[in-house]
């Protein structure tokens, strides 16, 4: 097969929600219907369930298994799907953005019960950012749920994006009947299963055909014609190229736990979804179906015994062929490496693969050389663009607890950082060492992980900040003036770019005010 064909077989995606809208439920789902899976139940899921939050030896398990289900790979009617998962718990939810640079679409899963929630709008800003196409999926249309035209209005005021159902639903909860596919003109009828894999498909030319209302009943069939009547006056006709740049996403209906409308999702999704496409670096757009090789590390995992650290450095290939054991530049470090032990993903199994090519993600073993961000070439220098850092939450100093162990307690601080467990900035002032996270979790991780990877003990103390903000300015001399002026409050993250650390959200505003040519980031890509 050419690089080509290789190339256009690929569905690279993620699935996002705020938790317990049934990212799980789905993922599964899809692999039973992907035929990857052959039973229910045999995807664990990765959010840290309730009891275990505090618990954070119960979080490194998890961290196992997440791994283990980190990239689900399987053939569906001749396309290559590569399903990358993300983690349920918010307070990994950096390593969920830095995940969705590595896509090329994403499906994006709401309750139809609760409808758009926080975790959702934070998720879909960051889609923005790369504009990356999206499909909603509402779940658990066999509850009682908020009103489908409420839902979808929602859905473009809290995520900013215009919508288009593809499908209706005939009412919901105990009275659900099915969806009407406005899409390709079909009924499907709705059978509570946890089981089958059948579905119940009426194929209609017409939605005045009387066999709606032979199988849906006269009054179903009656609000069905007006809704879609309706639908199709409030909402323009569907453009695939609008869906593509990331402006309109087209909406299903189902119930993932029953199976209801993921064969839908999937047929809809491998027609529409985008192969892999063109990225940037930060010298030039590099097309897919190029002949060298390129790709980037979005995410490193340690390894789960501590006495050897080796680690799985996640690849996403961008352009043309990765072969096992080839010499490629680490354009960072602007050294040749060569990697041995490649892993492929596919479903819960890992196995050693030779190649790989665009829109596959392969694991690498790496004993520390790449960190997030990092690119790999066949010799061209460019790094690639686009993995971001975010502004953190919470910010907690650390404080070292043990002077004879000042060196492992750095060595272990860059490391966990590389991986991205949390961001560690360094105060120009003093050398304070402050650690900014999404959530609190993370302080107990890296507590323990000091502890048992690298013999460091540390103490945290909370500090009241309300966010780092990544500053520049297009006039050097401003520039240096404000540091100079704020010097107190400025530090360095991890690849030394300046930040200024605020500590409330009003003084940040009179600071804006105050110093007009100086640009304030809450991310630090701009
Ligand atoms: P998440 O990964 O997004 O956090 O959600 P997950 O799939 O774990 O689903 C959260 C809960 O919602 C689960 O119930 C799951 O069974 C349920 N669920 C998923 N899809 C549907 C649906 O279509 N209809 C209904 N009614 N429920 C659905 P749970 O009680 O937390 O877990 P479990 O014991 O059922 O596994």
């Amino acid at each position: 097969m050419s690089i080509v064909e290789e190339i256009s077989k690929r569905r690279t995606f993620g699935i996002i929600s705020h938790p317990d809208a049934g990212k799980t439920t789905l993922t599964e789902k899809l692999l039973l219907f992907g035929g990857a899976i052959k039973t229910a139940g045999a995807v664990k899921s990765n959010k840290i369930t309730q009891h275990a939050k505090s618990d954070f030896m119960e979080i490194e398990k998890q961290r196992g298994i997440s791994v283990a289900t980190s990239v689900m790979g399987f053939e569906y009617k001749g396309r290559k799907i590569n399903l990358l998962d993300t983690p349920g718990h918010q307070d990994f939810a950096e390593d969920t953005y830095r995940t969705l640079t590595a896509v090329d679409s994403v499906v994006l899963v709401i309750d139809c019960v609760k409808g758009v929630e926080i975790q959702t709008e934070k998720l879909m800003e960051v889609c923005r950012m790369r504009n990356t196409p999206v499909i909603v999926f509402i779940n658990k249309l066999d509850r009682e749920g908020q009103d489908p035209y409420d839902l979808l209005d929602e859905v473009e005021e809290k995520l900013n994006i215009r919508v288009k159902p593809l499908s209706w639903p005939i009412s919901m909860g105990k009275t659900f009947k099915g969806v009407y596919n406005i899409y390709q003109n079909y009924l499907l009828l709705f059978q509570p299963s946890k089981r089958s894999l059948q579905d119940d498909v009426i194929d209609i030319r017409d939605i005045k055909d009387p066999l709606v209302d032979k199988t849906i009943g006269e009054n179903y069939a009656r609000q069905l014609r007006e809704d879609v009547e309706l639908i199709e006056g409030v909402y323009p006709e569907f453009d695939v190229n609008e869906y593509l740049s990331g402006e309109v996403a087209p909406v299903f209906f189902g119930s993932a736990v029953n199976n209801f409308g993921v064969r839908e999702l999937l047929d809809a999704f491998i027609e529409i979804a985008p192969p892999p496409r063109e990225r940037a670096t930060e010298e030039r757009v590099i097309k897919p179906d190029e002949d060298a090789f390129s790709g980037f590390i979005f995410k490193i995992h340690a390894n789960m015994d501590p006495k050897h650290r080796n680690r799985i450095a996640f690849l996403r290939v961008c352009s043309g062929k990765f072969e096992r054991n080839a010499p490629y530049l680490h354009v960072r470090q602007d050294k040749n490496v060569k990697f041995s032990n490649t892993t492929a993903f596919m479903a819960q199994d890992k196995e050693i693969i030779d190649e790989a090519f665009p829109g596959d993600i392969v694991g690498l073993y790496d004993t520390g050389n790449l960190k997030i961000g990092d690119t790999l070439s066949q010799g061209e220098k460019g790094m690639y663009k686009g993995i971001p850092s975010f502004s953190p939450e919470i910010f907690r100093e650390v404080i070292n607890k043990d002077a004879m162990k000042t060196k492992q307690l750095e060595k272990g601080l860059v490391q966990l950082m590389e991986e991205g467990v949390a961001q560690l900035f360094t105060y120009e002032m003093g050398a304070r060492k402050v650690i900014g996270t999404v959530g609190a979790l993370q302080f107990e991780v890296i507590q323990h992980r000091l502890k048992h990877e690298y013999g460091a003990t540390c103490d945290f103390v909370g500090l009241s900040l309300y966010k780092a903000c990544w500053i520049s300015s297009k006039n050097k001399k401003k520039l240096d003036e404000f540091v100079k002026s704020k010097y107190r409050h400025i530090a360095q993250d991890k690849d030394g770019k300046l930040v200024f650390m605020a500590e409330t959200r009003a003084w940040l505003q009179m600071v804006q005010d105050n110093f007009p040519d100086i640009e304030f980031h809450f991310t630090s890509e701009f």
